[in-house]
């Protein structure tokens, strides 16, 4: 099953004269479980699309389906709680409350839904995070690094089937970012939960199963997907499937005009496919 599905999604800003295309018409799909980099330039539209994602703000035009569910039918209180049960949002700025402690702070998502948390599933989760023994600080005494993982444990607390992580480890050392970024992937792995990561970093970006790559709103497969053989551009293994004996460009590779599956110009003309 596709945990996250877009068709044609695009948000437009208008900034007063001019119109920015934050997202411009994007095709993606995304497998449960599967975990996903985003990379691209700054102003390229990763937050835009991941807010998008995550209904914290509307799309201009186009369709987003999560576990099969249209985000558009969604009223605005309806989608604050589909969000609160489906979606784990990682803030680059971590966004922990400052008055509540860690243990506040990481079980607040239950408690606006009225839910007791599971004190096992807590554990155990402090613990892969490594901060057992911080539950009861205030987050500022606590590091940047730890932070961020109060935040992770906050953002899996529900046991939501999507994380959407802006930047989580763009305010770590390198160290602690390839941390972060490999903790993401043991808890998207041990908990079954698909993975969406917006990182500048390509070091980060390679624990992810694939790179998608953004510029000027548009998504594109990461350079590394894309090779030249003999002036032929070919594609990794994993972005092609076979089916009845016919090689297939996955899904997000292709956009759909007039109900006809096309590769994006800028990807590869399909002729081209080998
Ligand atoms: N609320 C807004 N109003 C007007 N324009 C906006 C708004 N939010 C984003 N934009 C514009 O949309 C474009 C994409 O912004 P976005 O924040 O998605 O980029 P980004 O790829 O996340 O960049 P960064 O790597 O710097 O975080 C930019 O040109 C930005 O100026
Ligand atoms: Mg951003």
């Amino acid at each position: 099953m596709q945990a996250i599905q877009t068709f044609s999604l695009k948000k437009y800003f208008y900034n007063g004269e001019y119109e920015v295309r934050a997202v411009d018409k994007v095709n993606l799909s995304v497998e449960e479980g599967e975990f996903v980099a985003i990379m691209g330039n700054s102003g390229s539209g990763k937050s835009t699309l991941l807010n998008l994602l995550g209904g914290l703000d509307e799309a201009t035009e186009g369709e987003i389906l999560i576990r099969g569910e249209s985000l558009r039918g969604m009223e605005r209180e309806e989608r604050t709680i589909f969000r609160r049960r489906n979606i784990g949002f990682v803030f680059q700025q971590y966004n922990l409350v400052t008055s509540l402690s860690v243990y506040e702070n990481i079980v607040l998502p239950l408690c606006l839904d009225g839910l007791a948390p599971d004190e096992a599933f807590l554990n155990h989760l402090v613990e892969l995070l490594k901060i057992g023994d911080k539950l009861y600080e205030m987050p500022e005494r606590l590091s940047g690094g730890q932070q961020q993982r109060a935040a992770i444990a906050r953002a899996l607390i529900t046991h939501p089937a999507i994380v959407l992580a802006d930047e989580p480890t763009g305010n770590l050392d390198s160290a602690t970012s390839m941390e972060v970024a490999g903790l993401l992937k043991t808890c998207a792995r041990q908990f079954d939960q698909t993975v969406i990561m917006v990182t500048h970093d390509k070091t980060v970006a390679r624990t992810a199963d694939r790179i998608l790559l953004m510029k000027d709103g548009v998504v594109q497969v990461a350079d590394d997907v894309l090779s030249t053989k003999d002036g032929v551009v070919q594609v990794a293994d994993d972005v092609l499937t076979t089916k009845d004996g016919v090689v297939q460009v996955a899904d997000d590779v292709l956009s759909k005009e007039d109900g006809l599956a096309h590769a994006s110009d800028d990807i590869l003309p399909m002729e081209d496919v080998q």
